[in-house]
């Protein structure tokens, strides 16, 4: 019993390790869908104009890509897939790896599991996280990453954010907002580590930047399980085919008892 407690204690402790990783900010909540092809396919964008430069995502396929997220082949090819590759290749870049440990401290990790590997609330709240700090290499810190040496590559989509005061839903030890007993209304507090962009430095206004972040989330989300639509229509068609030889077999056994009764 000892041993049993011990060796899963082992098998564990990875799983909260990983879960400790990411200090105690809460994450936004967001739900994955594999069937908007159109945010997908937005997603992709933002992904190979933004991040393949410096994250590989070389278990991804352009060509399955095209496949799922229903992109003409010739489109593929003429917007999402750049430096001479072809289409039947992976998601990789050029980046030397002890290279880019020199520039940034740590090598950009390939994304493709990235969501099976933090969750996408992680994934979209990291993105929209980061906020001006003169004192790291890059000028730009990350809430939900601290200290992260990846540079703020879309402060010129987001604008500039920058941590500052201003009221914030006000929640008690477990997370939950709390409510004015009187008036029904959440509770509101002071807080100076508010996340606000400068007016007018964005290229996108603030909704418009987090859909933005959600479409790049959801790609990643999709790389991360590609079979997710396949695997679930293909559970509907295996249950219907059990279902139908229920109705064989009960036909069958049947034929079989009918002369011992
Ligand atoms: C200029 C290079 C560069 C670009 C471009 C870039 N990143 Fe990064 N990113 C990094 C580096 C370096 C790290 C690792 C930082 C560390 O471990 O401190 C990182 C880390 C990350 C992480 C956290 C990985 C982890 O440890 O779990 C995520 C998620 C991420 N980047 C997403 C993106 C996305 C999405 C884009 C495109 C919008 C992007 N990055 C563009 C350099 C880059």
């Amino acid at each position: 019993m000892k041993k049993l407690l011990l060796v899963s204690a082992l098998i564990l402790a990875p799983v909260f390790a990983l879960a400790a990783g990411g200090s105690n900010v809460k994450l936004d909540n967001i739900q994955v869908d594999a069937t908007n092809h159109e945010s997908l396919q937005r997603g992709m964008q933002l992904y190979v104009n933004y991040c393949l430069g410096c994250h590989s995502a070389q278990y991804q396929r352009y060509e399955r890509a095209a496949r799922d997220l229903e992109i003409p082949a010739d489109l593929m090819m003429e917007h999402l897939v750049f430096s001479g590759q072809k289409i039947g290749e992976q998601m990789t870049n050029a980046m030397d790896a002890d290279q880019a440990k020199g520039w940034f401290g740590a090598p950009p990790p390939d994304l493709t599991n990235e969501v099976n590997l933090r969750g996408a609330d992680w994934v979209y709240t990291y993105l929209r996280s980061f906020y001006v700090d003169e004192s790291r290499p890059y000028g730009v810190n990350n809430v939900v990453y601290p200290n992260v040496g990846m540079p703020n590559v879309l402060a010129e989509v987001q604008g500039i954010q920058r941590k500052g005061c201003g009221q914030v839903p006000m929640v008690d030890d477990s997370g939950k907002t709390v409510f004015d007993t009187l008036t029904g209304k959440p509770m509101t507090e002071e807080s100076c580590e508010v996340l606000l962009v400068d007016e007018g430095t964005g290229e996108m206004t603030p909704a418009e930047f987090d859909q933005a972040m959600y479409d790049l989330t959801n790609f990643l989300a999709y790389t991360s399980k590609p079979y997710l639509q396949e695997s679930k229509s293909l559970g509907v068609k295996v249950i219907l085919f059990l279902l139908f030889m229920t109705v064989i077999f009960y036909f069958l056994y049947k034929e079989y008892w009918r002369d011992i009764h």
